[in-house]
């Protein structure tokens, strides 16, 4: 049988993103027609700096496999989650590619804390920092780092909690003073994980920093990065959890949680995760969201975890971050094997 073309159209109400759906809601054939369909579909995320929304993928609930056989069409490798650094707590049991997500045991993976002010003068949960917290693009400290993260969510809690944002870093960029355009050019932000004890929290409270082996240090990049596919500059930031506030966060600038560097980081997330830059995905069980790492901060808002169970599915691809990493080992792989891993577990 012929595939057929799902429709392919912006989000409602943003200037970026797009939403993917299968005009008969044919639920057999909706996985083999989407991967059918991945030439068009990876142009279209390009096209719309990052982000695909796709509804009608329900199957993937009963076969997780499945979210491994779409990631594929995003690059030439999807995580596998035994080989790397992760907690056996947060992979599933039986398909190594998939990260599990979940308040529910034996992940027990905790909501992110209610953000102060709850909530905004019309009720809603804040996006934007440092209202809204644990803003991210996944896993910057590797290098390289992941292209594309997939995420489906199988139990989700009500619409109005336990969304996830993304922001368009392309557009939050080129909206920047050209000055600071070309300031932002010639720096490295310094990315490392929140276990390593670099947060501003560890700094200010005098925590010293984990010894760290080689292949746990924290990890160099650009401020802003071109996208291989589009020759598009986008800020590449972190926010606390997931840059280093002892040797940065910000290469040559002022260091620590007060410096200039800190300073210039707050800025640069305050203005990316304005409304104007911010996607708010409200899930239903079955929505599978795809984001560029490459080119997006994501955020997870907080939901209640006592009376909502929430178990989402993660790939991370990798194989096409830009020409400055080619070549390059796997920073986060060490040569001694995973018994070299101890004391990482939580990555
Ligand atoms: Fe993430």
């Amino acid at each position: 049988m012929a595939s057929k073309r799902p429709t392919i159209r912006p989000l409602n109400g943003r200037s970026f993103g797009v939403l993917l759906e299968f005009d008969d809601g044919a639920p057999d054939t909706a996985i083999d027609d989407f991967i059918a369909s991945a030439d068009l579909i990876r142009r279209a995320i390009a096209d719309a700096a990052g982000v695909m929304v796709v509804k009608g993928l329900e199957a993937i609930s009963q076969a997780p496999d499945e979210l491994v056989r779409i990631s594929r069409i995003f690059g030439p490798e999807v995580e596998n989650y035994h080989e790397t650094l992760t907690g056996a707590r947060f992979f599933h049991d039986e398909i190594p590619e998939v990260l599990v997500l979940s308040n529910l045991p034996p992940c027990s993976f905790p909501p992110p804390l209610r953000p102060e002010p709850p909530v905004t003068a019309d009720g809603r949960l804040p996006v934007q920092f440092p209202h809204q917290r644990n803003w991210h693009t996944d896993q910057s400290y590797r290098r390289p780092p992941p292209d594309i993260t997939l995420l489906y969510g199988v139990t989700t809690p009500p619409a109005d909690q336990g969304q996830t944002l993304f922001a368009d870093c392309t557009a939050a960029f080129a909206a920047l003073d050209p000055q600071l355009q070309n300031r932002l050019k010639g720096l490295n932000g310094i990315h490392a994980p929140s276990w390593v004890g670099r947060t501003p929290d560890d700094v200010r409270a005098g925590n010293p920093p984990k010894p760290l082996l080689p292949h746990q240090l924290p990890q160099r990049h650009p401020l802003v990065r071109y996208h291989p596919d589009t020759g598009r500059p986008a800020l590449y930031i972190c926010e606390e959890k997931q840059m280093d506030f002892v040797d940065g966060p910000i290469e040559g600038l002022e260091t620590g949680p007060d410096g200039e560097g800190a300073r210039l980081l707050r800025l640069l997330l305050e203005h990316a995760t304005s409304r104007q830059f911010v996607y708010v995905h409200e899930w239903s069980p079955g929505d599978l969201v795809i984001g560029d790492n490459r080119c997006l901060l994501h955020a997870a808002t907080w939901y209640d975890a006592d009376t909502h169970p929430r178990l989402m599915w993660r790939t991370t691809v990798m194989g096409n971050p830009g020409e400055q990493y080619r070549g390059e080992a796997k920073s986060w792989i060490s040569t001694e094997g995973l018994a070299a891993n101890l004391g990482m577990e939580d990555a």
